[in-house]
């Protein structure tokens, strides 16, 4: 995607995709917003030694990256000895019995999807108490330089009053157009979004191989 497409300019092609749709959708509105089924990445990865230390790996997604983002994820802390669980936010994990939860979020207009920040608001006190890291996923804003980190910072301005993670991590995403619901769909393509996937599973495997060591 165009590295110069701002918030702005996506939420302007949302309400113009929004107004689209809901022209030529009048009763089919409702099956218009939906995304198609996207793979659901519940797992759980136990080693043999009951001491290991319990990690809940959390996700939100619309189109699917960020769900495969936290499966790599958990694969390389099962690797490092933690006993992991990776569950949708939309499911509503419970918390308790986790030494550690590391919760992730697509991007979608500039913020973390709705769910993800209720479900941090929904469990603040109790992510107070245990070692929370956090990474998103998205797509513009990926750059070195100070803009780009102040812009992708601001994805998190909902969530970071709420809690103090140890970790923050930015990965890059993809997308994919059979992934996305009609609308999305019409958003991104009135923007000239190209189809994608930048994942760096390198870079993810990295920061999993580094988070949670002071925990
Ligand atoms: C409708 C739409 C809006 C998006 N808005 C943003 C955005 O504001 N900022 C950004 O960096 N990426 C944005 N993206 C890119 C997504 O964050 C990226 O495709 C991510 O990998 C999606 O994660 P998912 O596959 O788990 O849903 C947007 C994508 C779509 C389809």
């Amino acid at each position: 995607m165009d590295q110069a497409f701002t918030r702005r300019r996506f939420l302007k092609a949302a309400g113009i995709g929004l107004a689209a749709t809901t022209a030529a959708c009048i009763g089919g509105g409702y099956i218009a917003t939906l995304a198609p089924e996207s793979a659901v990445v519940d797992l759980t990865f136990v080693k043999e030694s009951t001491m290991s230390r319990r990690v809940l790996v959390t996700y939100a997604t619309r189109a699917g990256s960020t769900a495969e983002i936290a499966a790599a994820i958990a694969r390389t802390l099962s690797d490092r000895g933690f006993a992991v669980d990776v569950k949708p936010i939309k499911a509503q994990p419970a918390i308790t019995g986790y030494d550690a939860i590391i919760i992730g979020s697509a991007v979608r207009m500039g913020r973390w999807l709705p769910e993800a920040v209720d479900f941090v608001r929904m469990n603040q006190s109790a992510l107070n108490g245990a070692p929370v890291a956090l990474f998103t996923v998205h797509l513009l804003n990926t750059g070195d330089d100070e803009a780009s980190r102040a812009n992708r910072a601001a994805y998190l301005d909902a969530v970071r009053p709420l809690i103090n993670p140890v970790a923050e991590a930015y990965f890059a995403g993809a997308m994919s157009f059979a992934r996305l619901s009609f609308l999305d769909r019409l958003i991104v393509r009135m923007l000239g979004a190209v189809e994608e996937d930048r994942r760096d599973w390198t870079a993810i495997e990295a920061w999993s191989e580094d988070v949670l060591v002071e925990a």
